[in-house]
Protein backbone atom coordinates (compact mmCIF):
# COMPACT_ATOMS: atom_id res chain seq x y z
CA UNK A 1 0.00 0.00 0.00
CA UNK A 2 1.06 3.30 -0.78
CA UNK A 3 -0.07 6.50 1.05
CA UNK A 4 0.35 9.99 1.07
CA UNK A 5 -0.48 12.10 4.05
CA UNK A 6 -1.38 15.80 3.02
CA UNK A 7 -1.21 18.74 5.38
CA UNK A 8 0.34 22.18 6.58
CA UNK A 9 3.27 22.37 8.84
CA UNK A 10 2.63 20.92 12.01
CA UNK A 11 -0.41 18.84 10.67
CA UNK A 12 0.73 15.63 12.24
CA UNK A 13 1.95 14.44 9.07
CA UNK A 14 5.64 12.87 10.58
CA UNK A 15 3.99 12.15 14.23
CA UNK A 16 1.29 10.07 12.81
CA UNK A 17 3.76 8.48 9.52
CA UNK A 18 6.13 7.33 12.46
CA UNK A 19 3.30 5.66 14.13
CA UNK A 20 2.36 3.87 10.87
CA UNK A 21 5.72 2.42 10.70
CA UNK A 22 5.58 1.09 13.86
CA UNK A 23 2.11 -0.60 13.53
CA UNK A 24 2.48 -2.09 9.87
CA UNK A 25 5.78 -1.62 8.94
CA UNK A 26 5.22 0.70 6.20
CA UNK A 27 8.28 2.83 5.25
CA UNK A 28 8.53 6.39 5.69
CA UNK A 29 9.51 8.59 3.03
CA UNK A 30 9.36 12.50 4.26
CA UNK A 31 11.10 14.66 1.85
CA UNK A 32 11.76 17.08 4.62
CA UNK A 33 13.48 14.31 6.50
CA UNK A 34 16.09 13.43 3.57
CA UNK A 35 16.78 17.30 2.78
CA UNK A 36 17.75 17.95 6.26
CA UNK A 37 19.90 14.48 6.07
CA UNK A 38 21.49 16.04 3.03
CA UNK A 39 21.91 19.66 4.14
CA UNK A 40 23.82 17.82 7.47
CA UNK A 41 25.61 15.46 5.19
CA UNK A 42 26.67 19.00 3.39
CA UNK A 43 26.00 17.18 -0.27
CA UNK A 44 25.83 19.58 -3.36
CA UNK A 45 21.27 18.87 -2.94
CA UNK A 46 21.99 20.02 0.97
CA UNK A 47 23.79 23.20 -0.12
CA UNK A 48 21.93 23.94 -2.94
CA UNK A 49 18.35 23.46 0.26
CA UNK A 50 19.95 25.14 2.93
CA UNK A 51 18.94 28.61 2.73
CA UNK A 52 15.30 27.63 1.02
CA UNK A 53 14.31 25.86 3.56
CA UNK A 54 15.44 28.09 6.45
CA UNK A 55 13.44 30.81 4.68
CA UNK A 56 10.14 28.61 4.72
CA UNK A 57 9.95 28.46 0.80
CA UNK A 58 9.83 25.43 -1.62
CA UNK A 59 12.66 23.21 -2.60
CA UNK A 60 12.62 22.77 -6.73
CA UNK A 61 10.70 19.74 -7.75
CA UNK A 62 13.46 18.40 -9.53
CA UNK A 63 15.44 18.18 -6.53
CA UNK A 64 12.70 16.31 -4.75
CA UNK A 65 10.75 14.14 -7.34
CA UNK A 66 14.91 12.83 -8.11
CA UNK A 67 15.10 12.30 -3.97
CA UNK A 68 11.85 10.21 -3.70
CA UNK A 69 12.73 7.96 -6.77
CA UNK A 70 16.20 6.92 -5.42
CA UNK A 71 14.17 6.58 -2.62
CA UNK A 72 11.93 3.87 -4.21
CA UNK A 73 14.74 2.25 -5.55
CA UNK A 74 16.21 1.42 -2.31
CA UNK A 75 13.16 -0.12 -1.39
CA UNK A 76 11.38 -3.85 -2.12
CA UNK A 77 9.13 -4.03 -4.83
CA UNK A 78 6.04 -5.01 -1.89
CA UNK A 79 7.02 -2.60 0.94
CA UNK A 80 4.54 0.31 1.91
CA UNK A 81 5.17 3.31 1.43
CA UNK A 82 3.99 6.49 3.25
CA UNK A 83 4.65 9.85 1.23
CA UNK A 84 5.06 12.62 4.12
CA UNK A 85 5.27 16.26 2.65
CA UNK A 86 5.36 14.79 -1.08
CA UNK A 87 4.13 15.92 -3.20
CA UNK A 88 4.02 19.75 -2.57
CA UNK A 89 2.95 20.96 -6.03
CA UNK A 90 0.68 20.34 -9.04
CA UNK A 91 4.28 19.41 -11.16
CA UNK A 92 5.33 16.96 -8.25
CA UNK A 93 1.35 15.11 -8.23
CA UNK A 94 2.18 14.75 -12.24
CA UNK A 95 5.75 13.42 -11.11
CA UNK A 96 4.64 10.88 -8.63
CA UNK A 97 2.16 9.16 -11.07
CA UNK A 98 5.14 8.49 -13.59
CA UNK A 99 7.43 7.48 -10.37
CA UNK A 100 5.25 4.85 -9.46
CA UNK A 101 4.10 3.50 -12.43
CA UNK A 102 7.58 3.28 -13.39
CA UNK A 103 8.56 1.35 -10.54
CA UNK A 104 5.46 -1.37 -10.87
CA UNK A 105 3.92 0.64 -8.11
CA UNK A 106 0.36 2.40 -7.41
CA UNK A 107 -1.37 5.58 -5.01
CA UNK A 108 -3.82 3.71 -3.06
CA UNK A 109 -4.88 6.57 -0.76
CA UNK A 110 -4.07 10.27 0.39
CA UNK A 111 -5.46 11.16 3.41
CA UNK A 112 -5.78 14.61 4.43
CA UNK A 113 -4.97 16.08 8.09
CA UNK A 114 -7.44 19.48 8.30
CA UNK A 115 -6.23 21.63 11.28
CA UNK A 116 -6.50 24.87 12.02
CA UNK A 117 -4.04 27.58 11.28
CA UNK A 118 -3.69 29.23 14.43
CA UNK A 119 -2.57 25.73 16.23
CA UNK A 120 -0.23 25.14 13.90
CA UNK A 121 2.66 27.99 15.50
CA UNK A 122 2.46 26.64 18.42
CA UNK A 123 2.79 22.99 17.48
CA UNK A 124 5.60 23.86 15.46
CA UNK A 125 7.32 26.16 17.90
CA UNK A 126 7.17 23.44 20.46
CA UNK A 127 8.39 21.06 18.24
CA UNK A 128 11.85 19.28 19.56
CA UNK A 129 13.49 16.02 18.79
CA UNK A 130 16.21 13.66 20.59
CA UNK A 131 19.38 14.68 18.59
CA UNK A 132 20.68 10.85 19.07
CA UNK A 133 17.58 9.09 17.29
CA UNK A 134 15.22 11.71 16.06
CA UNK A 135 12.18 10.72 18.32
CA UNK A 136 9.57 14.02 18.16
CA UNK A 137 8.18 14.88 21.18
CA UNK A 138 6.30 18.82 21.69
CA UNK A 139 7.17 21.11 24.98
CA UNK A 140 2.90 20.87 25.89
CA UNK A 141 1.45 17.91 24.31
CA UNK A 142 3.73 15.22 23.93
CA UNK A 143 6.94 15.51 26.74
CA UNK A 144 9.41 12.67 27.54
CA UNK A 145 8.00 10.61 30.15
CA UNK A 146 11.40 11.52 32.35
CA UNK A 147 11.86 14.90 31.89
CA UNK A 148 15.07 15.24 29.75
CA UNK A 149 15.24 11.52 28.87
CA UNK A 150 14.33 10.03 25.28
CA UNK A 151 11.64 7.92 26.05
CA UNK A 152 12.79 5.63 22.87
CA UNK A 153 16.89 5.32 23.21
CA UNK A 154 17.57 7.42 26.67
CA UNK A 155 19.67 10.44 25.18
CA UNK A 156 19.74 13.56 27.09
CA UNK A 157 20.58 15.63 23.78
CA UNK A 158 17.09 17.57 21.95
CA UNK A 159 17.45 19.57 19.27
CA UNK A 160 14.86 22.37 17.88
CA UNK A 161 14.80 22.46 13.71
CA UNK A 162 16.27 26.36 12.53
CA UNK A 163 13.03 26.61 10.00
CA UNK A 164 10.33 26.40 13.79
CA UNK A 165 10.22 29.92 14.43
CA UNK A 166 7.19 31.91 14.18
CA UNK A 167 8.22 33.65 11.02
CA UNK A 168 9.04 30.77 8.79
CA UNK A 169 6.34 29.05 9.96
CA UNK A 170 4.13 31.68 8.45
CA UNK A 171 5.53 31.38 5.37
CA UNK A 172 5.54 27.74 4.95
CA UNK A 173 1.95 27.98 6.15
CA UNK A 174 1.96 30.70 2.96
CA UNK A 175 3.05 28.28 0.70
CA UNK A 176 1.59 24.81 1.69
CA UNK A 177 -1.93 27.38 0.40
CA UNK A 178 -0.51 28.54 -2.47
CA UNK A 179 0.88 25.68 -3.83
CA UNK A 180 -0.26 22.67 -2.33
CA UNK A 181 -3.30 22.89 -1.02
CA UNK A 182 -4.41 23.33 -4.67
CA UNK A 183 -3.55 20.03 -5.23
CA UNK A 184 -5.99 18.01 -3.45
CA UNK A 185 -8.62 18.68 -6.31
CA UNK A 186 -6.26 16.26 -8.40
CA UNK A 187 -6.60 13.50 -6.11
CA UNK A 188 -9.87 14.01 -5.20
CA UNK A 189 -11.06 13.71 -8.85
CA UNK A 190 -9.67 10.09 -8.46
CA UNK A 191 -11.69 9.39 -5.74
CA UNK A 192 -8.70 8.79 -3.75
CA UNK A 193 -8.79 11.46 -0.54
CA UNK A 194 -9.79 11.02 3.03
CA UNK A 195 -10.16 14.04 5.55
CA UNK A 196 -9.19 13.31 9.17
CA UNK A 197 -9.75 16.11 11.82
CA UNK A 198 -6.06 16.71 12.81
CA UNK A 199 -7.25 18.61 15.70
CA UNK A 200 -8.13 15.93 17.91
CA UNK A 201 -5.47 14.66 20.27
CA UNK A 202 -2.83 12.47 18.74
CA UNK A 203 -4.16 9.12 19.91
CA UNK A 204 -7.49 9.82 17.96
CA UNK A 205 -5.99 11.27 15.30
CA UNK A 206 -4.32 7.82 14.65
CA UNK A 207 -7.25 5.75 15.39
CA UNK A 208 -9.31 7.77 12.60
CA UNK A 209 -6.46 6.96 9.92
CA UNK A 210 -6.39 3.36 10.86
CA UNK A 211 -10.04 3.16 10.25
CA UNK A 212 -9.43 4.54 6.85
CA UNK A 213 -6.83 2.08 6.12
CA UNK A 214 -8.70 -0.65 7.36
CA UNK A 215 -10.80 -0.04 4.77
CA UNK A 216 -8.84 1.17 1.80
CA UNK A 217 -7.37 -2.07 2.26
CA UNK A 218 -10.70 -4.84 3.02
P1 LIG B 1 8.85 19.27 6.16
O1 LIG B 1 9.90 18.67 7.00
O2 LIG B 1 7.98 18.39 5.37
O3 LIG B 1 7.99 20.25 7.07
P2 LIG B 1 6.44 20.65 7.04
O4 LIG B 1 5.60 20.21 5.93
O5 LIG B 1 6.48 22.10 7.27
O6 LIG B 1 5.82 19.81 8.13
P3 LIG B 1 6.35 19.59 9.56
O7 LIG B 1 7.39 18.53 9.59
O8 LIG B 1 6.68 20.91 10.19
O9 LIG B 1 5.01 19.11 10.28
P4 LIG B 1 4.37 17.68 10.45
O10 LIG B 1 3.05 17.69 9.75
O11 LIG B 1 5.31 16.57 10.14
O12 LIG B 1 4.07 17.75 12.00
P5 LIG B 1 4.63 16.88 13.23
O13 LIG B 1 4.08 15.50 13.17
O14 LIG B 1 6.10 17.04 13.38
O15 LIG B 1 9.53 20.32 5.15
C1 LIG B 1 10.48 21.26 5.61
C2 LIG B 1 11.01 22.07 4.43
O16 LIG B 1 11.67 21.20 3.48
C3 LIG B 1 9.95 22.79 3.59
O17 LIG B 1 9.60 24.05 4.15
C4 LIG B 1 10.66 22.91 2.23
O18 LIG B 1 11.61 23.94 2.25
C5 LIG B 1 11.41 21.59 2.14
N1 LIG B 1 10.63 20.53 1.48
C6 LIG B 1 10.24 19.33 2.04
N2 LIG B 1 9.53 18.60 1.17
C7 LIG B 1 9.45 19.33 0.02
C8 LIG B 1 8.81 19.13 -1.23
N3 LIG B 1 8.12 17.98 -1.49
N4 LIG B 1 8.92 20.09 -2.17
C9 LIG B 1 9.63 21.22 -1.96
N5 LIG B 1 10.24 21.50 -0.76
C10 LIG B 1 10.15 20.56 0.22
O19 LIG B 1 3.90 17.63 14.43
C11 LIG B 1 4.27 18.94 14.82
C12 LIG B 1 4.27 19.05 16.36
O20 LIG B 1 2.94 18.94 16.84
C13 LIG B 1 5.06 17.94 17.05
O21 LIG B 1 5.74 18.48 18.17
C14 LIG B 1 4.00 16.93 17.51
O22 LIG B 1 4.37 16.27 18.72
C15 LIG B 1 2.77 17.82 17.70
N6 LIG B 1 1.54 17.16 17.29
C16 LIG B 1 1.34 16.33 16.22
N7 LIG B 1 0.05 15.94 16.14
C17 LIG B 1 -0.59 16.55 17.19
C18 LIG B 1 -1.94 16.54 17.65
N8 LIG B 1 -2.90 15.81 17.01
N9 LIG B 1 -2.24 17.28 18.74
C19 LIG B 1 -1.27 18.00 19.38
N10 LIG B 1 0.02 18.04 19.01
C20 LIG B 1 0.36 17.33 17.91
MG1 LIG C 1 7.31 16.51 9.44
Amino acid sequence: MNIILLGPPGAGKGTQATRLVETRGMVQLSTGDMLRAAVKAGTPTGLQAKAVMDAGQLVSDEIVSGIIGDALDALPQETGVIFDGYPRTHAQAVSLDAILSQRGRKLDHVIELAVNEDALVERIVGRFTCATCGAGYHDTFKRPKVEGTCDICGGHEFKRRPDDNEETVRTRMAEYRAKTAPILPYYEAKGLVDRVDGMADIAHVGEAIDGILDRVTA
